[in-house]
């Protein structure tokens, strides 16, 4: 078990820098995850965690030791990456007791420890097969379990359920949540899909092009994501952008298409430009009422309702229409906008006002 603190962290690549100044505190046992796009780091700061990579500045710490100098065999942590290896020509449960065997550990004690750890995973019935012949899930579940079976300090994990499709990525999530809460070993997982992040962790960052934008409870992020970037990377289907003006401050008046908002807002604008944010499920859409016109362009089934698309004078919007709401694609529609349900940005700098 370990805290695992990022210190001004840095990573150049040549003259690249790839990582701008991390500061982060992973809690003992916390489900800690970066999200972001291709590209922003998230794989460089597993790697630097593990020793894989060395920082160009700053500090790692686990219980406020410094690891900087420790090789990654001696940092104690488990590395599970997106193309799990397993060994073809082994059997699962040699698979998963190979780190054991590494260590020297007695037989007996070994053959303890693989039916545990496989009883977690709901893989003792696979024991005697080779990796060949198993399902991507239950070779995932068999790479999870070599990395459980060493109890390490920490597990990092880089993207390890993306090599699944849709339904087994769902069920696969769900089990390691369950598995993290039964082993409760500080877990830092990486992925770009902000879906995974938001309903695996008890914390998330939001990473981009190398600096964290954002990062606390899934639900706080959600609700007020601290900058533009944020607010589009994070809820699918993503948050719709309105360019607004602003009428007047202190308090806060803005204006768009004639209606005019009086958000709650902490900051004051730069220049007289904001952008008005509003989620899809946030714009409740009927053909019978609402404070506001528009054209339907587009409807999509989705199970529960449809998600439309407006044009609202030239403005275009995304909401959520009951089964019952009578949408068709053609028509016109109506909505409302609930401030509380509005975010408003800086549109020269992006933050959160
Ligand atoms: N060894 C390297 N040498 C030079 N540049 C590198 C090296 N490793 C990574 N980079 C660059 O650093 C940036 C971050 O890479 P990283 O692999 O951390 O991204 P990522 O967030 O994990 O992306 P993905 O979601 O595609 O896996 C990228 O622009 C990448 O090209
Ligand atoms: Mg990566």
């Amino acid at each position: 078990m370990a805290e695992l603190k990022l210190e001004n962290i840095q990573k150049k690549f040549g003259s690249t820098q790839v990582i701008k100044n991390l500061n982060l505190t992973i809690r003992d046992g916390e489900f800690f995850s970066f999200v972001g796009p291709s590209g922003c780091g998230k794989s460089t700061i597993l790697n630097l965690i593990a020793g894989l990579e060395a920082e160009t500045g700053g500090a790692i710490y686990f219980d406020g030791e410094p690891i900087s100098q420790l090789s990654p065999k001696d940092r104690d942590v488990a590395l599970v990456f997106q193309s799990y290896a397993l060994y073809p020509h082994m059997r699962v449960f040699d698979n998963i007791a190979f780190p054991l065997k590494m260590r020297k550990v007695p037989q007996a004690e070994i053959a303890a420890e693989v039916e545990r750890v496989s009883g977690l995973l709901g893989i003792n019935a696979l024991l005697q097969r080779k990796p060949a012949a198993l399902s991507g899930g239950e070779r995932q579940r068999v790479a999870l379990a070599r990395a459980i079976i060493r109890r390490p300090r920490v597990f990092l994990m880089d993207e390890p359920l993306s090599n699944l499709d849709a339904q087994l990525r769902v069920q696969m999530r769900a089990e390691l949540k369950r598995l993290h809460q039964e082993i409760k070993i500080t877990t830092v997982y990486v992925t770009h899909d902000q879906q995974e992040a938001m309903s695996l962790s008890d914390r998330i960052a939001v990473l981009y092009e190398g600096e964290v934008q954002q990062y606390g409870l899934p639900e706080e992020v959600y609700a007020k994501p601290g900058n533009l970037f944020v607010a589009g990377f994070i809820g699918s289907p993503p948050m719709r952008f309105i360019p607004a003006t602003v009428v007047k401050n202190n308090p806060l008046e803005v204006r768009v298409n004639g209606v005019s908002f009086s958000p709650k807002a902490k900051n004051t604008p730069t220049t007289d430009k904001v952008v008005l944010g509003i989620r899809p499920e946030d714009i409740a859409v009927s053909t019978q009422r609402g404070a506001y016109e528009a054209k339907v362009i587009l409807a999509e089934y989705s199970g529960a309702g449809y998600w439309v698309d407006l044009d609202w004078q030239g403005i275009k919007l995304k909401g959520f229409a009951a089964l019952d709401a009578g949408i068709n694609q053609t028509g016109k529609a109506f909505f409302n906008i609930l401030i509380d349900k509005c975010h408003f940005f800086d549109a020269q700098t992006g933050q959160r006002l």
